[in-house]
């Protein structure tokens, strides 16, 4: 074994694995595109009272899987980013101080730090792909950021997805509930499991989405949360709904459904897949307009938005097969070595080929000619072009397809044209 490891819950992407990566990256890219998204970048640390504000002090993200540091003796704590969220509002806010700006639709593909016990689909550094929908959050906002992350989903071709959907109300809504479900819930104290009595205290309706079967039973047959909003929130929901509907997205509508973040009021969803485990959640988002004036504006932005894990994503893809026509591609053409001395001509062939756009790969190794014809197809190259003595004082060149094994004698001004052409779909 290696005297170093890379650290658990962290992971290296090989070339192999990173095809895939780009994949879905270039999906994400052509249909955030389609909806009017741009790409945001945000520092990977911020100062840490940003996530206790933002995310909310009682949640477990904030509460206990942080990864924060101080820089320097007398700094002030940072964090390594546990969501995005809260950064992207952070920026807006510092570019737009004074607000009034037109809406902003931002989408992200960015590293991720929680402290999480890792196990399969939960790393503790993992990615996300995001969007924030900032200045408007009216039924017609959450339906754009929930049909453009369903789109991706659509676009890569998954199935059996789930989009889970509640409404959370206002604050003054949920003040209601909670006392409410505290009523009911106080009768079975002693039957909660302790991370649920702990949450009995501070944050009673994440006690809704505890895994705990036991826990569940309790937990289905507590008050619902719609139930203590207001018509107007109710009616906004039904707007949602309803939209979602026209635009054929499947949904169902989950009373326990309250999400991890403090920030969310009114619409919250999660998307759980069939192919995870005890991690089903493949993404989540919702409406958080009161995330703007928590870290501070005078006024509240509407906003709405969601997130993606990656590496969830991509084990519901490998699950359903989606991967099977991704092959990696080697280089157009391998330069094959006859005569060690012909070394710096082989490099004049590479460059010449190389900025006529042609992938070229040469032996940087000193290797057999059998040697260099092995790592030719190891590379999956699709042509050998052979350099020796004879093609040098002749000036015509042998390349060899290596599917066909057929071979043509080529002046060195023919070959580009010949291997664009073999190229062309
Ligand atoms: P979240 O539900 O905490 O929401 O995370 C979104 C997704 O990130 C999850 O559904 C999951 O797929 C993935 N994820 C979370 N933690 C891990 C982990 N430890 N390992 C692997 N994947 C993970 C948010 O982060 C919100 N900022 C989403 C949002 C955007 N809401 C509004 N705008």
């Amino acid at each position: 074994m290696a005297q170093f490891q890379a650290v658990k819950g962290a992971k290296d992407i090989f070339p192999d694995e990173i095809v895939r990566w780009h994949y879905i990256e270039g999906v994400i890219r052509s249909v955030t595109s389609l909806y009017g998204f741009s790409e945001i970048r945000t520092p990977a640390f911020e100062y840490t009272e940003l996530f206790q504000r933002g995310i909310g002090s009682t949640t477990d993200i904030v509460g206990k899987e942080m990864f924060s540091f101080l820089p320097d003796p007398n700094g002030r704590s940072i964090t390594l980013r546990p969501e995005m969220t809260a950064g992207v509002m952070r920026a807006f806010l510092q570019k737009n101080p004074g607000g009034g700006v037109p809406v902003h639709k931002l989408f992200y593909i960015a590293d991720l730090f929680r402290k999480e016990r890792p196990q399969a689909g939960r790393q503790r550094q993992f990615t996300q792909f995001g969007a924030e929908l900032i200045g408007v959050a009216n039924p017609a906002a959450v339906v754009e950021a929930v049909s453009l992350m369903m789109q991706v989903f659509d676009t890569l071709g998954l199935h059996g997805l789930r989009l889970r959907i509640n409404s959370l109300g206002d604050l003054e809504d949920r003040m209601r509930y909670r006392e409410e479900l505290r009523s009911y819930l106080e009768p079975y104290r002693n039957d909660l499991d302790e991370a649920s009595r702990e949450r009995f205290e501070k944050n009673p309706m994440r006690i809704l989405d505890s895994k705990n079967p036991a826990v569940q039973e309790i937990v289905a047959g507590a008050p619902k949360l719609l139930d203590c909003i207001k018509p107007e929130g109710r009616q906004e929901f039904e707007k949602v709904l309803g939209y979602l509907s026209d635009r054929q997205i499947a949904f169902e509508v989950d009373h326990l459904l309250v999400r991890g973040l403090d920030y969310y009021g009114h619409t919250a969803f999660e998307v759980v897949s069939p192919e995870l485990g005890a991690q089903d959640a493949i993404g989540g988002g919702g409406r958080y307009d009161a995330l703007s004036k928590e870290l501070g504006s005078s006024a509240e932005i509407p906003a709405v938005g969601f997130a993606v894990g990656m590496e969830r994503l991509i084990i519901t893809m490998e699950k359903q097969g989606l991967f099977a026509t991704l092959s990696p591609h080697g280089p157009q053409v391998f330069i094959v070595l006859q005569d060690a001395g012909l070394e710096d001509h082989a490099m004049r062939i590479a460059d010449r080929l190389r900025r006529s756009g042609i992938m070229t790969e040469t032996d940087l190794a000193g290797r057999s000619m059998k040697a260099q014809m092995r790592e030719a197809n190891r590379l999956l190259a699709g042509f050998a072009l052979f350099v020796g003595q004879d093609e040098v004082a002749s000036g015509s060149y042998t390349l060899r397809n290596l599917r066909t094994s057929e071979q043509v004698a080529l002046e060195l001004d023919a070959i580009p044209g010949v291997l664009h052409e073999s190229s062309k779909p």
